[in-house]
């Protein structure tokens, strides 16, 4: 990775942005304001997560998405500013959603990207003011410019992601993101409405002593699994797992360590999902240095067949991740 490509903490995300597409001499902008779109939508989500104690918008929305899970209201909610962001800004053509079943076609044909979104991830943890995030994914589209999208252009698999990125409600607010020259960091000033470079061209660690799993679901692991985690409880490993993915993988990107979603009986796939929350993880942390794997093979390698499809994840440091492939 280039060093001259880390410009000096501090700067905004639009000024990045901007200075990040002068390296492309061909790039057209578009790209440059899809993530200027996300970025406004992560406000607004940003805010209404702040709020959400104070008015009526915690809890279960009394609807279920099409995979079965009670929806949240701030499911919902999130999704919708996601939509009408990426809609409004004029770059999406289609989108995939957590929280809607078919495509949504935003009639934007003339536009070249297709975006698969985890609007609201953590969802369990709204009520109970632990962090949540936002989890994105950019294509280009396939299809000819002009028509509808179709269910190819969000099937062209990991590697073909032209970015990714995702948000993080917490502590602070932060941003970060690859188009596929390394992973910046933002973090995000309410009082002033905007991003800052804050983690510039992040890598992750080797090696780490942090394992996330959910734990409870042990005896339904196979057998390869549960060796490592004895292994990572001999060694006396931290456990640390909050629930949601965002969160856990931000920490161990950080700091070291692997998250793991196993298959288990019940849900044979493990519960990740492929498009939303596997690759676009797999693609940043692999631009950080890191490694994911379904267990067998490159994450981004598995063939992606539905949109909703689900995949075991194993994601972390390349050391951790190659240990538990082998186990
Ligand atoms: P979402 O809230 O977007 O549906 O995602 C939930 C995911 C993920 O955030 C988290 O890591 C995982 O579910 C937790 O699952 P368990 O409760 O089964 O551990
Ligand atoms: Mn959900
Ligand atoms: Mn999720
Ligand atoms: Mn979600």
């Amino acid at each position: 990775i280039d060093e001259k490509l880390a410009l000096p903490v501090g700067v905004t995300l639009d000024r990045f942005i901007k200075w990040n597409q002068q390296d492309f001499p061909f790039a057209t902008g578009e790209l440059s304001q899809l993530l200027r779109d996300i970025a406004l939508a992560a406000k607004i989500v940003n805010r209404e997560v702040n709020r959400a104690g104070l008015v009526d918008i915690t809890g279960a929305s009394g609807a279920a998405n099409c995979q079965g899970e009670s929806q949240q209201k701030l499911d919902v909610i999130a999704h919708i500013r996601f939509m009408r962001a990426l809609t409004n800004g004029g770059e999406v053509a289609g989108i995939v959603s957590e929280e809607e079943e078919e495509i949504l076609y935003t009639g934007n044909d003339q536009a070249r990207y297709v975006v698969a979104i985890d609007p609201l991830d953590g969802s369990s943890n709204i009520d109970v003011n632990v962090s949540i995030g936002t989890i994105f994914s950019i294509y280009r589209r396939i299809s000819p410019l002009g028509t509808p999208v179709v269910l190819d252009d969000f099937l062209q698999g990991g590697t073909a992601q032209i970015a990714a990125g995702y948000v993080l409600y917490g502590t602070s607010t932060v941003l970060v993101y690859t188009t596929g020259r390394g992973v910046n960091g933002f973090t995000y000033e309410a009082s002033l409405g905007e991003f800052f470079l804050s983690h510039p061209m992040i890598r992750t660690p080797e090696d780490g002593a942090i394992y996330s799993v959910n734990e409870g679901n042990l005896p339904a692991f196979p057998g390869g699994i549960r060796t490592y985690i004895d292994r990572c409880r001999e060694r006396n490993y931290a456990a640390r797992y909050i629930g949601s993915l965002v969160g856990d993988f931000h920490r161990n990107l950080l700091k070291g360590g692997i998250y793991l979603y196993p298959p288990t009986a019940k849900a044979p796939q493990g519960k990740l999902r492929l498009l939303y929350e596997c690759y676009p993880l797999a693609f940043l942390n692999e631009q950080a240095g890191g490694a994911a794997s379904n267990g067998f093979q490159r994450l981004l390698e598995v063939p992606a067949q539905s949109v909703h499809q689900r995949c075991p994840l194993y994601i972390g440091s390349p050391r951790m991740v190659r240990e538990v492939e082998e186990a």
